[in-house]
């Protein structure tokens, strides 16, 4: 479970910054291709997303603990959704997206690759702070292989000049059941520290 101290503090940056978010980062790319629900732990992100796509359906939640049943999906799209979780609580939001997802779904995750974390003064040109942890992309690629995924493409390109950190795409399949006997949810992942 991610701690409250960890989402509360997101929850209310987004919550801050979701108006400006949505105008520099708009998306309509998926309107009218595919049935698409989206999820975020912010209020005021969901309502901005319910503005852009009206026909569309959205929740608030934790992708710790997703409001959907079991298997409900054939693919999700978690594109920088992880780069406000700490490492050690990823395996909490992998396992989530094994349950949600049926046999032969896709995931693509998109995230800061590295070790360690950020602190962002001003996210999105308000004085608001973010923490955006990295993420090691050959743990992540593992916990999705233990959690019945098969890993179709991988790739970390280096950062662009506006980029302070490489980023890393995982593309995974699912193709099997989470393993019996071992706990899906382990992980070789390593509390992040600081950046120095
Ligand atoms: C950088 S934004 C990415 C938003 C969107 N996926 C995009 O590509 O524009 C990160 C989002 O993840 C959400 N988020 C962070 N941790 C979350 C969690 N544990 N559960 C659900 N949403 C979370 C934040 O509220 C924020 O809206």
């Amino acid at each position: 479970m991610i701690p409250e101290s960890t989402n509360g503090s997101v929850r209310a940056a987004y919550n801050a910054v979701a108006a400006s978010y949505a105008r520099v980062l708009p998306d309509t790319s998926f309107e009218g291709l595919l049935d698409v629900e989206g999820v975020d732990l912010s209020e005021a992100m969901i309502a901005q997303a319910r503005i852009s796509h009206p026909r569309r359906r959205f929740k608030t939640g934790d992708l710790a603990a997703l409001p959907y049943p079991d298997a409900r999906f054939r693919g999700v799209l978690a594109w920088y959704s992880v780069i406000h979780t700490p490492p050690e609580h990823v395996p909490d939001i992998v396992t989530e997206l094994a349950r949600v997802t049926g046999p032969g779904a896709h995931v693509l995750l998109g995230c800061h690759a590295g070790t360690g974390q950020r602190a962002v003064d001003r996210a999105y040109g308000h004085d608001v702070a973010l923490t955006v942890c990295l993420h090691d992309p050959a743990d992540t690629a593992r916990l999705l292989t233990r959690n019945g995924f098969t890993i179709a493409a991988q790739l970390t390109r280096q950062p662009r000049s506006n980029e302070t950190h490489a980023q890393a795409f995982i593309l995974a399949r699912r193709t099997g059941q989470p393993p019996r006997g071992r706990d899906p949810r382990a992980s070789d992942a390593r509390p992040n520290r600081p950046l120095p």
